[in-house]
């Protein structure tokens, strides 16, 4: 039986019933959240439950749960469903009322599901590097916050992959900002590029955990802007997400980047994201 958590209970997935006047199906007014588990623990969890509550403070939407009981929910639904390698994916949504633009009364609860899947780490397109579509980056200006609200990410993303390409790197006029579901890093000279954490890229858990490791090892990290025409001069260039871990692209359009193999530094940093994984304690 496949279970999924709906507000409270861990039921199975058929039983499961969302009113269709709940405002993450009739607006996207919500939030989410994909966190990894590797070998049925899970992985930088409190990391993504404290971006929740964040993204729930700034749109000014209640989670019916502490920030403890919800983990343990997510713990039990995982378990349930003996999740090995695979993701838990969790939604809040401000709930269900007749459908008015400005927010519910206080009393409207907010929704609350969460389902887990299978999901094997992507290791032959890690080992041998993707290609990404530079899109213009359309979206609104809170890209800090992780709602549902997708379009431009979608959009961007189709575009990319119906080329044939495994993300869109996003560009706002010169600047690139980050993909369309991860974030984007450049290496020139031994030094890695990624975008400052502003309104503008989502502040991804996987960025901050690449931002340790280059700390502890001594791999320069800076958090600057670059342009398009960097990208396409760079040594290497990869990107990060909680599905992808370290990806690295060695074309981009039709231009190869370096030398259209995985860098070194990608592969430094694949290395030292695995060993953390192996380090990683489970949040019990
Ligand atoms: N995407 N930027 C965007 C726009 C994202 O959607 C994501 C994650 C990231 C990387 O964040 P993290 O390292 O915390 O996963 C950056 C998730 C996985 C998704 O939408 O499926």
């Amino acid at each position: 039986m496949n279970t999924v958590f709906v507000n409270g209970e861990v039921i199975d997935r058929v039983d499961a019933k969302i009113d269709i006047e709940d405002r993450g199906y009739q607006f996207g007014d919500g939030i989410y959240e994909v966190i990894r588990v590797y070998g049925g623990n899970t992985f930088t969890m409190k990391e993504h439950m404290e971006r929740l509550y964040q993204s729930a403070e700034k749109m000014k939407l209640s989670i019916p749960y502490s920030e403890e009981e919800l983990t343990g929910h997510l713990l039990e639904l995982i378990d349930s469903n003996q999740v090995k390698d695979g993701i838990v994916y969790l939604q809040v949504t401000r709930g269900v009322s007749s459908r008015q633009h400005h927010f519910p009364s206080k009393d409207v609860k907010g929704s609350v599901v969460a389902y887990t899947k299978d999901l094997p780490v992507p290791l032959r397109q890690m080992e041998q590097g993707v290609t990404a579509k530079l899109v213009e980056d359309i979206r609104w200006l809170r890209c800090d916050i992780k709602s549902l609200n997708l379009l431009g990410n979608l959009l961007a993303k189709e575009e990319a992959a119906s080329d044939g390409h495994f993300e869109a790197i996003l560009h706002r006029g010169d600047t690139v900002t980050e993909g369309s579901s991860s974030n984007a890093f450049m290496v020139k000279d031994g030094v890695i590029y990624t975008h400052p954490v502003t309104n503008l890229i989502l502040n991804g858990i996987t960025r901050r955990v690449i931002e340790d490791l280059c700390r502890r090892n001594a791999i320069s990290f800076q958090e600057e802007t670059f342009l398009v025409p960097d990208l396409f001069e760079a040594d290497e260039v990869f990107i990060a997400s909680t599905t992808s871990e370290v990806m690295p692209v060695i074309k981009i359009n039709q231009q190869v980047i370096g030398n259209g193999k995985p860098g070194s530094v990608t592969k430094k940093l694949q290395a030292l994201f695995s060993e953390r994984k192996r380090e990683q304690s489970p949040v019990k």
